[in-house]
């Protein structure tokens, strides 16, 4: 079939061969079909959407456009992914636990964009650190400490870099069967035998129902199924940052603390989910799995680990064990409750904007980035706050970006005479 007879077929509402979309996707990938065939396909996929078989297809194919890892000689081998939060430090503690449970992660990490942070970037905080280690070194790492954590290559899944360009001009991003392909693919070419999702559903995430997310939960964990992985998720709210802390110095700290077993109750509780996830994913029984999860953030073990990690991608590990070395900016400024009540909403896009507003994020990829300025929660939603009290702490670096970070906050902040329902924080599992 020529391109436009693929268009016309998706247009129609029919269903790909595997084959069709090789034709297309890699021919995309090459360069022979032109971004206005590539549109109009990605138009008819966003109206007419795709079936199971296909989108597993599609995946496949995206992830065989490029290098494909091969984690074979590594054991026990697991990657976890999160659609994207704000405050979310999750990755800086949930892999060093594993690795102290006897797992071995070998993972790409990618960087934040708009308003949402990258592991890559909060772990640049340590000076020294780097996430550039080649092939060898990076397999050895994983061998030796169960921790690896490198950005992202450019040959990873090529077609999705280049598909997720053309969608995002072409009003094509929210659309189901392309997200979960898009994160899958770099997921199966990571090569990890399990893989935990964390899947966002709130103000601050992607998917803003419980229902998309359970749709788009769904689709990764069935692709994964098709693929031959074991893949689990859990769907967690983001209508709040995750623990209290959003930038990128001040999230590594956080961290340290939940390692310590000093953290924040909803950050431990679910990085303590998601390594019953992994663990279960390799098949141990989930009781047992949570009581050793727990255990490895009280006896220093996953710390233990996390310095090890540190140390090994060139980072100063004395950082792990004396917080103050941290660059944080010096500026303070606060957010006042302006009535007596408690707090109903502290909202997660507000913050990770503002965090952007003070420079602690990049609007477009390649720019740098100021580790140690953020917000600080000092309530978080259903706590009592008296009037004229600070809600949120803002760490800035000679003033900039101030006036529009306060701005923001005090938009994303509401206070009310009664207090808030109490919403769990997971709120669902699909495995
Ligand atoms: N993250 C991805 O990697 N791809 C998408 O399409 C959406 C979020």
């Amino acid at each position: 079939l020529n391109i436009p007879d693929l268009i016309r077929k998706k247009r129609d509402g029919e269903t790909h061969t595997r084959a069709e979309l090789e034709q297309l996707v890699l021919g995309y990938t090459r360069g022979e079909v032109p971004d206005y065939q590539m549109s109009a396909w990605l138009m008819a996929v966003y109206l007419r959407g795709m079936q199971e078989q296909e989108t597993a297809d599609l995946t496949m194919v995206m992830a065989q456009s490029g290098d494909l890892m091969d984690l074979g000689t590594l054991e026990r081998t697991v990657d976890k992914h999160s659609t994207g939060g704000v405050g979310d430090k999750t990755s800086l503690i949930l892999t060093p636990m594993l690795a102290a449970l006897g797992l071995t992660v070998a993972k790409m990490s990618g960087r934040g964009l708009a308003h949402t942070g990258g592991t890559i970037d909060k772990l640049e905080s340590v000076p020294g650190w780097s996430p550039e280690l080649g092939e060898e070194a990076f397999l050895r790492q994983a061998r030796q400490t169960g921790l690896a954590l490198v950005g992202q290559s450019k040959d990873l899944a090529p077609a999705d870099g280049k598909l997720y360009a053309l969608r995002d001009v072409t009003a094509t991003v929210d659309c189901l069967p392309l997200i979960a392909s898009s994160i899958m693919s770099k997921k199966l070419a990571s090569g990890a035998q399990t893989v935990v999702l964390d899947v966002k559903v709130g103000a601050g995430a992607f998917m803003r129902t419980l229902e998309d997310g359970r749709g788009l939960a769904r689709a990764m964990v069935d692709i994964g199924t098709r693929a031959g992985r074991q893949v689990r998720a859990v769907l967690t709210d983001m209508d709040t940052p995750l623990g209290f802390m959003a930038g990128n110095s001040l999230e590594v700290l956080e961290a340290l603390d939940t390692l310590r077993g000093e953290g924040p109750h909803d950050l431990t509780e679910l990085c303590v989910a998601l390594a019953v996830e992994a663990l279960a994913a390799h098949g141990e029984d989930e009781t047992q799995a949570e009581a050793r999860a727990r255990q490895t953030l009280r006896d220093g073990s996953a710390l233990a680990k996390f310095r090890a990690f540190v140390a090994a991608q060139g980072g100063d590990a004395t950082y792990v064990d004396d917080p103050k070395k941290f660059d944080v900016a010096p500026g303070r400024a606060q957010v006042l409750a302006q009535t007596a009540g408690f707090v109903q909403k502290v909202d997660a896009l507000s913050v990770g904007r503002a965090v952007l507003a003070l420079g602690g994020g990049r609007e477009r990829k390649g720019e740098a980035i100021d580790h140690g300025v953020g917000v600080e929660l000092l309530k978080k939603p259903g706590e009592a706050v008296a009037a004229g009290e600070a809600v949120l702490r803002i760490y800035h670096r000679d003033g900039r970006g101030l006036d529009t970070a306060q701005r923001l906050l005090e938009g994303g902040l509401a206070v009310s005479e009664t207090a808030p329902a109490a919403e769990p924080l997971i709120l669902d599992r699909v495995n």
